[in-house]
């Protein structure tokens, strides 16, 4: 069975999902946005396993458990700092969608969802990166076939829309993946 990959609008602490995607900073030790909100909705076990954890470099990602998530595990990725485009970013942001899928597939996990990764306080631009969401998750969903579904979590209808959009967009019809 394909993985089913569908966009929602909400708020990704709530999601009964196995495992979400925060989009972290390099310290892993919390800040504001969706970040600041999975560290309070998990409580501060989650700050103490995050410690433990040394960082993390843009791109890559890192497991800790969800404690009072509804979800069980959260994967913190680091999304690049947009600069305008060519400092590699596109690159990057994809590299947050492989690895985080990557270390979804090590752990057994089924059910993942994802929010708008660098599209706030970092600054990317939202069409852009929902692009590189869509088209990376797509191909590396077609090398794994342990997952039941990913969801693209939007906080806001607007940015929902521009997912759905993408979703219902024959694959052909977007750029490869970086
Ligand atoms: N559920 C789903 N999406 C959310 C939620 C939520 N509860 N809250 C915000 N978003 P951002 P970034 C959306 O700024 O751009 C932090 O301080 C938001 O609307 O959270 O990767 C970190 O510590 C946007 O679409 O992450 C880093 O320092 C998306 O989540 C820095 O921000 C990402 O926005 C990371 O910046």
């Amino acid at each position: 069975m394909p993985t089913a990959v569908r966009a929602l609008q909400g708020d990704i602490t709530q999601l009964p999902v196995q495992a979400i995607v925060n989009a972290a900073n390099a310290t892993l030790l919390g800040g504001g946005g969706v970040d600041g909100a999975i560290h309070r909705a998990a409580g501060p076990q989650l700050l103490e396993a995050c410690r433990q954890l040394g960082g993390c470099t843009t791109g890559e990602a890192k497991l800790t458990l969800g404690y009072r998530l509804p979800a069980e595990y959260v994967i913190h990725t680091v999304g690049p700092v947009w600069h305008g485009g060519d400092r590699g970013e596109p690159a990057l942001l994809a590299a947050c969608y492989r690895h985080s899928i990557e270390i979804a597939v090590a752990q057994g996990i089924r059910s993942l969802a994802f929010p708008s990764i660098s599209t706030g306080v970092y600054g990317y631009p939202l069409a852009l990166a929902a692009q590189i969401a869509v088209s990376t998750v797509r191909a590396v969903l077609k090398e794994f076939s342990g997952f039941d579904e990913v969801i693209f979590c939007c906080f806001s209808a607007s940015d929902l829309q521009v997912y759905q959009r993408l979703l219902t967009a024959p694959p052909g019809a977007q750029p490869a993946p970086v």
